[in-house]
């Protein structure tokens, strides 16, 4: 049984990683807009492990017999005016991801709420390893994106990245 206040956070998180995939989607049409193929697919990749994320958020919520209520996403609203503005937007949005889940641990760890805390574990982890991807592309770009070869390279470097379903599994 989870508190009420754990269950709300929870089911909040299934909106915020639909919003994530969905900004990453956005992302990824700039990019496919742009003729920078490599970049598109990473962020497509990316949009398909955020929905991966909110389906794990329902199938645990479910799992506690808890009710899980789909609320609207967002519009992405992101305007970029150069090829580096979304790898910073990533980068920004995954500190954000994770205030989120750092909050819902905290509130589990508040209620006692261990089995929470042990599900979040694998997020906290991930969370860590997003926002070094994210901060990676930022820094790649600015090394390397002013050269029109060195970009090249990045960006064919980029497309060569494939999906893989989460580590994590619930059944
Ligand atoms: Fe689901 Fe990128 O955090």
């Amino acid at each position: 049984m989870l508190s009420e206040k754990v269950k709300d956070l929870l089911n909040a998180q299934v909106n915020a990683e639909f919003y994530s995939a969905y900004l990453y989607l956005d992302f990824s049409n700039y990019y496919k807009d742009e003729g920078l193929d490599g970049y598109s697919n990473w962020y497509y990749i990316q949009a398909q492990e955020e929905r991966d994320h909110a389906m794990l958020f329902i199938q645990y919520l479910q799992q506690n017999g808890e009710k899980v209520t789909l609320e609207a996403i967002d519009k992405p609203d992101k305007k970029f005016s150069s090829f580096k503005d979304p790898l910073e937007a990533g980068a920004e949005h995954e500190r954000h991801v994770t205030a989120l889940i750092h909050n819902i641990y905290a509130a589990a760890y508040e209620e006692k709420d261990f089995r929470t805390m042990q599900f979040l574990d694998w997020f906290v982890k991930e969370q860590a390893e997003e926002e070094d991807n994210a901060d990676d592309n930022v820094k790649k770009y600015e090394l390397f994106g002013s050269d029109m070869r060195s970009l090249y390279e990045l960006d064919s470097e980029l497309a060569t990245r494939v999906y893989a379903a989460p580590s994590l599994t619930l059944d």
